[in-house]
C-alpha cells in the first residue's frame, strides 16, 4: 500500500510543495539516499571505494508514463555511465527498467536499453536490471533476454519470494550475465509467492546454490544474518564470482564486518529527485523504519 501512495502524483507533490514536511521526510530519506543529484551519488561512490567496498549506483525512478521522461532517464544514465567511465567510481549502474519505457511500451524500453547497453560496454561499466512487481516479471525478463543475448555486460534480478523464480532461473540459464538474487520487495498475491520465513530464507539459499552450480556470477543481496551465515559456511564465497550486495544505509555494521573478514561486498546506492519513492520502498519491505521516521521527526 505505501508503495501505491508514494506513486500517487498528488500526494508527491504536496509532499515536494510542503517544506516542513519535505525536510522531515528527507532527514529519514538521507540515510538510505546519497542526494538528488549525480555527483552525490559519485561521491558516496567514490568513498565507499577507497574504503574497499565495490559499489552499484541507482537513478531513483520507476513506473515512468510520459515518454519524454523516459528518455531524460535513460539520458541522465548514459551522464552517469559517462562520469563513471571518466575516472570517476568504477561502478555498476542499477535501474528499473519501468523507468526507461517499459509501462509505456515494451519495444521502448528495449530500445533505451540497447542503448545503454552499447555505450555501457565501450565504458567498461556494467548494468543492472531491477525486477519489479509480479504483473511485470515476463517482460521484464523477456526483454532482458533479448539484449542479454547481444551484450553480457547486462545483469538481471531474481526474487526468491516468487514461486516462479526456479523456473525463471532455468530459462536464463544459457545467458552469461550476473545474477542478482534478492528476496523481494513487492507485496504479492499469497498464490504466487512466499511470506518473509525461513521457506523463503530455504529458497533463497537454493536459487543461490543453483546459480553458482551452473556457472553464474552472483549477487546475493540481502541482510538477513542468517542467510549470510549458511552462504559463509557453505564456502560459496571461495567462488571469486560470488559477492554480497548490500543497500546503502541498511545494516553498515554488517557489511563493514564482512568486509572486515575480507569477504567481497557492494554497496548499492541510489539518487535522484524520486527520493520519496525509494524511501517507501525501504519502510514498506522493513515497517520498523516507520517508526525510525517519526522517531527522526520528533527529535529534529
Ligand atoms: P529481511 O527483509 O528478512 O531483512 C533482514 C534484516 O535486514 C532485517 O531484520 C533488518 O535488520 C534488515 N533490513 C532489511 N530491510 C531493511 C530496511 N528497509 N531498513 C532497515 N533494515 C532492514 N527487491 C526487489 O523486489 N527488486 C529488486 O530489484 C531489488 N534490488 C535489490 C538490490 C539490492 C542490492 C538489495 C540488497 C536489495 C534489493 N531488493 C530488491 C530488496 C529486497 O528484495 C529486500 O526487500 C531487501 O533486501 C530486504 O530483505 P532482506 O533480504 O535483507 O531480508
Amino acid at each position: 500500500a505505501l508503495k501505491s501512495i508514494a506513486r500517487r502524483s498528488d500526494l508527491k507533490s504536496y509532499v515536494e510543495q510542503t517544506p516542513q514536511l519535505n525536510r522531515l521526510l528527507r532527514l529519514t530519506a538521507d540515510r538510505y539516499v546519497t542526494g538528488e543529484h549525480r555527483k552525490d551519488g559519485l561521491k558516496v561512490g567514490r568513498k565507499l571505494v577507497d574504503k574497499g567496498y565495490a559499489v552499484s549506483i541507482e537513478y531513483i525512478g520507476e513506473d515512468t508514463t510520459v515518454a519524454t521522461e523516459c528518455e531524460a532517464a535513460a539520458l541522465e544514465m548514459i551522464a552517469l555511465i559517462h562520469d563513471l567511465s571518466q575516472g570517476g567510481v568504477p561502478a555498476r549502474v542499477s535501474f528499473d527498467l519501468s523507468h526507461i519505457g517499459l509501462s509505456l511500451d515494451k519495444e521502448f524500453a528495449f530500445s533505451h536499453l540497447m542503448n545503454l547497453a552499447e555505450q555501457a560496454q565501450e565504458a567498461g561499466v556494467e548494468l543492472f536490471i531491477s525486477m519489479e512487481e509480479s504483473s511485470k516479471t515476463d517482460d521484464i525478463l523477456s526483454v532482458y533476454e533479448r539484449a542479454a543475448s547481444f551484450y553480457p555486460n547486462i545483469g538481471i534480478t531474481l526474487q526468491a519470494h516468487l514461486t516462479r523464480t526456479p523456473q525463471d532461473l532455468a530459462a536464463i540459464v544459457a545467458l552469461p550475465s550476473r545474477i542478482r538474487i534478492v528476496k523481494g520487495a513487492y507485496q504479492e498475491p499469497a498464490d504466487c509467492s512466499i511470506p518473509r520465513s525461513s521457506t523463503l530464507s530455504d529458497r533463497y539459499l537454493e536459487l543461490v546454490e543453483s546459480a553458482i552450480r551452473q556457472g553464474h556470477r552472483v549477487s546475493i543481496a540481502t541482510h538477513d544474518e542468517h542467510i549470510i551465515e549458511e552462504v559463509l559456511e557453505r564456502g560459496w564465497l571461495s567462488n571469486s564470482d560470488v559477492e554480497f550486495e548490500m543497500l546503502y544505509g541498511i545494516r553498515p555494521d554488517l557489511s563493514s564486518s564482512l568486509k572486515a573478514a575480507g569477504h567481497p561486498v557492494r554497496i548499492y546506492l541510489t539518487y535522484g529527485h524520486q527520493w520519496f519513492l525509494y524511501l517507501c520502498h525501504r519502510i514498506a519491505e522493513y515497517p520498523p523504519n516507520l517508526f525510525q521516521a517519526v522517531m527522526d521527526m520528533v527529535s529534529s
